[in-house]
């Protein structure tokens, strides 16, 4: 059985080996061990048997942004819930801490991530150009958590 937990120090080298596996810009080390101090309460892991499958951070802005930071499923574990399940822990954690809708930036090519973030019924809001670099747009996607929101 899968279940979230709060990121340790310990799980560290096996998010780093997802994220590597994950993303052409990987967080380095360094910063994924950061946000443990700095997402406190927002940082998770998915395990199945004691194997680090999936991880996801969180940061909340403003007091009522919610910030999808990262998040990345093992590549022999995709499609099987596991994002979603994640995705889903942090935006009730987002609410609990007093948000009131969940954002995150996505690459506009990252086709994958766009279908995932729909599927959990995030929408596009809007371009941010060059975010990633040169040419490298991004989606802002959001979902509302509860009541309305303004987008400032
Ligand atoms: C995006 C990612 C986190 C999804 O994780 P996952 O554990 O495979 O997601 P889920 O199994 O919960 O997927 C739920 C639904 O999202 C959609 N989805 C997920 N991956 C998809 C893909 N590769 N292509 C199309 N739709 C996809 C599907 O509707 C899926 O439901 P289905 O499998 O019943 O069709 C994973 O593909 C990943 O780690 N990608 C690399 C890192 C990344 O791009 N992160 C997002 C950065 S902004």
């Amino acid at each position: 059985m899968v279940v979230i937990l709060d990121a340790t120090e310990g799980d560290l080298a096996k998010i780093y080996e997802i994220e590597v596996q994950s993303f052409d810009q990987p967080y380095s080390l360094k910063l994924l061990k950061a946000y443990l101090f700095l997402s406190e309460g927002l940082y998770i892991v998915a395990k199945e048997h004691d194997e680090i499958l999936g991880y996801a951070i969180g940061l909340i802005q403003n007091r009522f942004k919610g910030h999808v930071i990262s998040i990345a499923t093992a590549r022999g574990a995709r499609r099987k819930g596991i994002g979603s399940a994640l995705l889903q822990e942090l935006n009730s954690r987002f609410v609990s801490m007093g948000s009131t809708y969940s954002y995150l930036e996505v690459e506009v090519k990252n086709r994958d991530a766009i279908s995932f973030y729909s599927h959990n019924k995030y929408h596009i809001s809007y371009t941010r150009r060059n975010y990633y670099g040169k040419n490298r747009h991004a989606f802002i996607m959001i979902k509302l958590l509860k009541g309305n929101y303004d987008l400032d």
